[in-house]
């Protein structure tokens, strides 16, 4: 069997990678990315200084082709991501207050809108929270708009494409115990309580090894479960792809139902953004790793 194959099998889940645009015609790649996986991310072909690399000029063509290749071949899209800190045009890192707030929004609006019947899930907002032991929000440009410009980007996604299904994204919630995590989960209690339009929250999970994988990241899946939001483990990669984790976040979300499935961030080591690291299910001459064997056996 394979990845994607043996996910849908497991009530309906997913297995999906981060695609880049740029590898579409690497025959090696997409002979490993249409035989396993039923779900892409474009890895950076929809964030905001790709998308609107000008004020008020929308550059689509990267995205289409992977929202293409993807379709075409029953693979599920993760839109990622309508509101970051990160990767912001020059235009957008110069500009505060309302006229960004104003600009932040319109990107939202357009983006969802582009691609409105062709995304699942939007990553509407990353990495908005501070690590370490704060529980506060990250200080960003878009931050200084004022706090609630999270719900803003949520009611503006929603509105634009009313059928996607609206997600909060950020690395290191993985453990229950830290404060970062907490404040995520107070964050999509009150979203929840309040009728802000939030369905899914998104962990990242770039994971060291066993130090940051923690065991109690079950537990992390399962609360934010029971707040009535889907979960998904959006950007997976292990620093040395140890064969025990990946069976363990394989098993952790299968024991959530709410656990909709699991996005490794690229297929081979050599695709990486951690290539150093070789965190990945395929190694560069795109062969199975123990790691791959672990979680198609879990699966
Ligand atoms: C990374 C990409 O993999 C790199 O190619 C790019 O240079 C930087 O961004 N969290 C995220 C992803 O949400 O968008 C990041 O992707 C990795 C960390």
């Amino acid at each position: 069997s394979t990845l994607g194959a043996s996910a849908a099998e497991r009530g309906g889940r997913y297995f999906g990678t981060a695609v880049a645009a740029n590898k579409l015609n690497d025959s090696a790649y997409t002979t490993i990315l249409n035989r396993e996986f039923n779900q892409v991310t474009p890895e950076n072909e929809m964030k905001i200084d790709a998308t609107e690399p000008q004020r008020g000029q929308f550059s689509y063509g990267n995205a289409d082709r992977i929202v293409q290749h993807a379709r075409s071949r029953g693979m599920q899209v993760r839109g990622h991501t309508l509101a970051w800190h990160s990767q912001q045009p020059g235009w957008m890192q110069s500009l505060s207050g309302s006229t960004l707030r104003q600009a932040m929004l319109n990107h939202v609006t357009q983006v969802a809108t582009h691609f409105r019947g062709q995304v699942t899930w939007w990553d509407v907002v990353n990495e908005a929270y501070a690590d370490g032991s704060s529980g506060a929000r990250r200080d960003s440009n878009l931050q200084r708009t004022g706090n609630d410009w999270i719900e803003a980007a949520f009611r503006a996604a929603d509105a634009a494409d009313p059928n996607a299904q609206l997600c909060y994204n950020d690395y290191n919630i993985d453990n229950w115990n830290d404060a970062k995590t907490q404040a995520v989960y107070r964050m999509v209690q009150d979203f929840k309580q309040r009728g802000v339009p939030i369905d899914c929250v998104g962990l990242q999970s770039h994971f060291t090894g066993g130090s940051n994988y923690p065991s109690n990241y079950r537990t992390t899946l399962s609360s934010f479960a029971a707040l009535g939001v889907d979960v998904h483990i959006t950007e997976l990669d292990i620093r040395n792809a140890p064969a025990d984790a990946y069976r363990n976040v394989t098993n952790d979300c299968l024991a959530v139902a709410r656990c909709k499935g699991i996005t490794v961030w690229g297929i081979r080591d050599s695709d990486s953004w951690r290539s150093g690291e070789s965190p990945l299910l395929f190694n560069g001459s795109g062969q199975k790793k123990p790691a791959y064997d672990a979680v198609l056996t879990a699966l």
